[in-house]
């Protein structure tokens, strides 16, 4: 993967790297993937990173995004949430063959009816090869209209439709300074047949077929977001169909991606539908992010590495990230200044550098914003040292603040002021 901004943690980088190519090569549908590490290491940074790769691609690989806790607020069973991210995440490439009618317009005459309200005309038509006429009905006339089609336009007719689009003028007309704007495009008259087949191809969901032939929802359901929960016997209907499809030839699969941040917010139950979805015949590529050591597995009484169940993890590829050194840090802050329009004396560097290794690189970039909000107000444009002191005295790191907890404990709520040895029991007056 190369830098996009982003310093150091070349291995982990480099692991993201290996996956983008796979998901090019469409290799590890089905497979699970998680970044472990530190806070602020850059977990969430490298996972997103992926997504401009896909979109570079140009490809139509679905990228989904769901924070684990999300799950949680929805209107809808927890399996059911992660039903439908999974299925956002595997695309549908169907493929439609239209015929269209594409040439030269060599004339178009339009009869009105002596009212004036029922039209009829006739399209001449050509390639350079062939040259025909066709009958228009009202729909066609006013169709040409619209599009303001004129003798000597190269004009594309989907049959099945009725669309007109123009493709441009004819070359031939190059001299017709007339009929031109200056954006005109020119274009060669089409050799051969008139009529031609297409092959079309539109990239739709699992999501939004589900919704769509949901009959409870409606497809504008796919607009409010407000999809409910979608019965599983539509799901597996439209699985054997799309099987069929791709049997044919009509469609195929492609398996996209799903991040799913923060994952030790999952419970049991996710986690095994997830191992269970993982191994069934569709299924996207899941990349993980957790900065959880060893922990409980939420919904269980276990210890487990990252919070994920040994079986889940068993199945997944690990890459790591580990804290940044001090050259690291540095380049990132300055790299951050550059992107906020932040100018830092070198000094300041150096401080906030050193703020970062020894609180978090996250504390440290939130100092530049406030150091910068405070040096705009004695109306200076570079940060100097004393704007990062005062930010660093109006804001407290989560170091200082859990000091801080310490030593006045006594003046906080706790719950404990009920209890019988409790130090100081709440004073009530
Ligand atoms: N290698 C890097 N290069 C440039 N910026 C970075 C790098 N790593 C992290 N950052 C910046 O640091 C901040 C924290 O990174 P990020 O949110 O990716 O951390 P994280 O690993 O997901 O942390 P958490 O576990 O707390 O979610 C972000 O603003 C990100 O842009
Ligand atoms: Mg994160």
């Amino acid at each position: 993967m190369s830098s996009q901004g982003m310093v150091g943690q070349l291995q982990a980088r480099r692991a993201a790297g290996v996956i983008v190519q796979m998901i090019k090569e469409s290799k590890i549908a089905g497979r699970a993937i998680l970044i472990a590490g530190p806070p602020s290491t850059g977990k969430t940074a490298i996972a997103m990173g992926i997504l401009p790769f896909l979109l570079t691609l140009g490809s139509d690989v679905p990228f989904t995004m769901l924070a684990a806790s999300e799950i949680y607020s929805l209107e809808m069973s927890k399996t059911e949430a992660l039903m439908q991210s999974f299925r956002k995440s595997i695309g549908v490439r169907i493929k439609e063959e239209t015929e269209i009618i594409e040439g030269e317009v060599v004339e178009i005459q339009i009869d009105k009816s002596l009212t004036g309200t029922t039209k009829q005309g006739k399209l001449t038509i050509k390639t350079t090869d062939m040259e025909t006429l066709y009958d228009l009905g009202q729909k066609m006339i006013d169709a040409l209209n619209r599009e303001k089609v004129v003798a000597g336009d190269i004009i594309s007719i989907d049959k099945a439709s009725g669309k007109i689009s123009k493709l441009g003028r004819s070359f031939a007309r190059a001299r017709d300074y007339d009929a031109m704007s200056a954006d005109t495009k020119f274009v060669q008259c089409p050799e051969g047949e008139l009529q031609k087949r297409r092959e079309q191809t539109h990239t739709v969901s699992l999501h939004e077929i589900d919704v769509i032939n949901s009959r409870t929802q409606g497809f504008l359901a796919l607009f409010s977001g407000d999809t409910g929960e979608i019965k599983s016997e539509v799901r597996s209907q439209i699985d054997t169909k799309i099987g069929e499809w791709k049997e044919e030839g009509k469609a195929d699969i492609i398996p996209g991606v799903l991040f799913i941040d923060e994952v030790h917010m999952l419970d049991i139950e996710c986690f095994s539908f997830i191992n269970r979805a993982l191994e069934g015949e569709l299924a996207p590529i899941i990349i993980m992010a957790s900065n959880r050591g060893i922990t409980k597995i939420r919904g269980t009484h276990y210890k487990s590495p990252h919070g994920l169940p040994i079986d889940l993890l068993d199945r997944l590829l690990i890459i790591s990230t580990s804290t940044y050194s001090p050259d690291e840090i540095r380049e990132i802050l300055k790299i951050r200044s550059q992107e906020e329009d932040v100018t830092l004396t070198s000094e300041t560097v150096e401080t906030l550098t050193k703020i970062g290794q020894e609180t978090s690189l996250r504390y440290a970039i939130h100092l530049i914003t406030i150091a910068n909000l405070i040096a705009l107000k004695r109306s200076s444009q570079t940060v100097e040292l004393r704007d990062v002191n005062r930010a660093y005295t109006l804001f407290i790191d989560q170091r200082r603040s859990v000091k801080y907890l310490q030593d006045v404990a006594e003046n906080y709520i706790t719950g404990k002021e009920w209890e019988e040895n409790s130090t100081r029991p709440m004073q009530v007056s």
